[in-house]
């Protein structure tokens, strides 16, 4: 598939790894990213207008209202480069923002060309989940997980600071793992019939599941 083709939503359960595959993507292939929860984070440590009114929501481990998600979405989509593909970490999680998803690109002329449905199992997404802790303060800000002693070790050796995202607590994880159940994991039924969804398996090596993703893709 030409590069300028691209057009992917990367789709999964809190903790599948859609970040991290956005990362390898990204080199791989020369297209643009857009993060809603790196983004929604932002905004809401910067206190801007947004931030403040979703700030609570994203302790809770609660969805953004779908006209704000479609909002900033559709301004990011408008603004893209229209020689470069690109690829959606985290939207759409309703079927509202699907079906708007669907609209905006439409009217553009760049239609959606694969979700990638990342599976995990429940107790490997609370395994990663609980024990996230990003390494802040101590140059770029590195995602460990807290039992790889060696990167423990290596964060707080630089000075680092070993960080817990708000809604990395147990009860938030639980929430965050029941929204997507009931709110966005409909939506691979709402993609099916538009033949585009690719299935892969999320565990193991980062590298490894990346390589499945972009084979899923090159042989299309
Ligand atoms: P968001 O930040 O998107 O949270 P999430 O979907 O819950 O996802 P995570 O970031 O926790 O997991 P991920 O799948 O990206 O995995 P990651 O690569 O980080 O959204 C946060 C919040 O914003 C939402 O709860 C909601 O409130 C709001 N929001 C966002 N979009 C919205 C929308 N469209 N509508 C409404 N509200 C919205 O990896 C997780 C961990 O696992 C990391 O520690 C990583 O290092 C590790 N890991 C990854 N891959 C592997 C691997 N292969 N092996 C071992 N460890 C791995």
């Amino acid at each position: 598939m030409p590069d300028n083709r691209m057009h992917i939503a990367l789709f999964g359960p809190p903790g599948a790894g859609k970040s991290t595959q956005s990362k390898f993507l990204l080199k791989r292939w020369p297209i643009v990213s857009l993060s809603t929860g790196k983004m929604l984070r932002e905004e809401a440590a910067a206190g801007t207008e947004l931030g403040l009114k979703v700030r609570e929501l994203l302790g809770r481990g609660e969805l953004v209202d779908d006209e704000t998600m479609i909002a900033t979405i559709r301004k990011w989509l408008e603004n893209l480069p229209p020689d470069k593909g690109f690829l959606l970490d985290g939207f759409p999680r309703t079927i509202p923002q699907a079906e708007a998803l669907d609209e905006i690109l439409n009217e553009l002329g760049r239609p959606l060309t694969g979700v990638v449905n990342l599976k995990l199992s429940v107790s490997e997404a609370v395994y990663r989940l609980g024990g996230r802790r990003i390494c802040y303060g101590a140059g770029p800000e590195e995602i460990i997980h807290i039992n790889d002693e060696e990167a423990v070790d290596r964060c707080l050796a630089r000075g680092g600071l070993l960080v817990q995202r708000a809604d990395d607590l147990p009860n938030v994880i639980v929430k965050r793992l029941n929204v997507y159940e009931g709110e966005t994991e409909p939506l691979l039924a709402y993609y099916r019939p538009h033949n585009i969804v690719l299935t892969v398996d999320a565990s193991g090596d980062p590298e490894a599941v990346a390589q499945r993703i972009v084979f899923g893709f090159e042989k299309k």
